[in-house]
């Protein structure tokens, strides 16, 4: 069955727009199901880098229907500038189809996101400011505008006033600021309500009847593993489910129709934002690791954090989301290091612990307990097959293969599109 899952196993930014990009010219859709412009993809297409932050990395393929499906949060004028930006370099976005029950990132949520990290102080998630969080607060409280609403005026502004009247209480008498003005809100909405049309669709009915087809559809996950709500490192994580139930519950495909799911997997490990991160490192290597991997996010311009590989992570992933496949990347920002050390477990007070706990307070206190693996210097950026690589490089695959309960079936050797070893084909 041609439908599959394509996450990050880690904290996002694994490199998935690459990973995407490389099966965009053989699948049908692509398809995001959950988050919005706080993901960030760099896809390298030829001598051209396209930054894209809510679309599908799909978007790049002529021949691929790239689709924002129901679980997404959109921000219209951020979606315009993205395919205004798109249009200006030659590529055609006609193709693109969007969900009419998405909701929508209204300006208020953007207020609010923004004012609750700064009333949280020191204690603050380290959000992207993009009004994801408050988003989907509204889409639980049921008081969410969903695109389909821009077609109704009655309907949205009684929504939109609705939404507001708790929100002004809160803006006004607890953060001290402003209140909106539901008329203006809604002005702006219905500004984007025409450009919008020609890709709002019924794209539950679109997917369900492509997979009927046999054709191949890819959902593609934003952020990571363990910035999941329900599975991530609770508080310190995003507002969706970017693990592979997301893909059934952000698009209304049915689990059954899923064939593969594949984990995307830095050779070693970052995080944006605050949180607990067991191999962060904090010395040169750490440095030396940002350096080499342009470690800097794409949606915010914040540096990220920087460690070493873990493994108990990677196993977590590959339970949580039953990957079938590894997407190991970025394995060319390890040469040079003469010696590799790998986390294989944590020390919690004093014992050895091989699976990630579920407290959070036994995982802020875990210390990593490293394997050491040896290291290569040659340049691995135009191996093409796994025999190219040096043999410690296919050392180090291997083992992180076996820790990680899952078959490593592509590795990336440099940015490229076709700087790429596959070894088991997803299709
Ligand atoms: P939010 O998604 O903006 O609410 O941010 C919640 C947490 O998720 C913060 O720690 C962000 O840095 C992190 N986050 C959100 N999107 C990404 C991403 O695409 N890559 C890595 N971290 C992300």
């Amino acid at each position: 069955m041609p439908a599959l899952v394509l996450l990050g196993a880690q904290w996002g930014d694994e490199g998935k727009g690459k990973a995407t990009d490389l099966l965009g010219g053989s699948v049908d859709y692509v398809v995001r199901y959950q988050g919005g412009n706080n993901a960030g993809h760099t896809v390298v297409v030829g001598d051209q880098k396209y930054a894209l932050h809510l679309l599908p990395s799909g978007i790049l393929s002529p021949e691929c229907t790239p689709v924002i499906g129901n679980g997404v949060v959109v921000d219209p004028s951020v979606l315009f500038s993205e395919l205004n930006g798109l249009n200006e370099r030659g590529v055609d976005t006609s193709k693109l189809l969007i969900s009419g029950n998405a909701h929508i990132i209204t300006p208020y949520n953007v207020t609010v996101d923004k004012v609750t990290e700064r009333f949280l102080g020191k204690r603050k998630i380290g959000t992207t400011g993009r009004g994801i969080g408050p988003t989907y607060a509204d889409k639980i409280n049921r008081v969410g505008i969903r695109i389909q609403d821009l077609y109704d005026e009655s309907i949205l502004t009684q929504k939109v006033e609705a939404a507001l009247d708790g929100k002004n209480q809160l803006l006004t008498k607890v953060f001290n600021r402003r209140a909106i003005e539901a008329g203006k809100v809604v002005e702006e909405l219905l500004s984007y309500a025409d450009r919008l049309k020609p890709y709002v669709a019924d794209t539950v009915l679109v997917l369900n009847r492509a997979l009927e087809d046999d054709k191949v559809v890819l959902f593609e996950g934003g952020q990571g593993t363990l910035l999941d709500i329900d599975h991530g490192t609770y508080p310190f994580v995003t507002s969706s489910n970017p693990t592979a139930g997301g893909a059934c519950t952000g698009t209304g495909v049915g689990p059954t129709k899923i064939s593969r799911v594949i984990g995307i997997l830095k050779a070693y490990t970052t995080r944006v934002g605050s949180g607990p991160f067991p191999t962060e490192l904090f010395d040169e290597d750490g440095e030396a690791l940002r350096r080499i991997g342009g470690e800097r996010g794409v949606t915010t311009g914040r540096d990220r954090r920087c460690g070493w590989f873990d493994a108990v992570i990677a196993r977590y992933a590959t339970r949580v989301n039953g990957l079938t496949d590894f997407f190991l990347t970025k394995l060319d920002v390890l040469t040079g290091w003469e010696q590799i050390p790998v986390c294989v477990a944590y020390e919690i007070d004093g014992k050895r612990v091989e699976e990630l706990p579920y407290s959070q307070t036994d995982f802020h206190h875990a210390k990593p307990i490293y394997e050491i693996l040896p290291g290569w210097s040659e340049d691995i950026t135009s191996a093409k097959s796994f025999s190219d690589l040096p043999k410690n490089a296919q050392n180090y695959v291997k083992a992180l293969e076996e820790m990680s309960g899952a078959p490593i079936s592509a590795i990336g050797v440099g940015p490229g599109r076709d700087e790429t070893i596959e070894i088991n084909s997803f299709l």
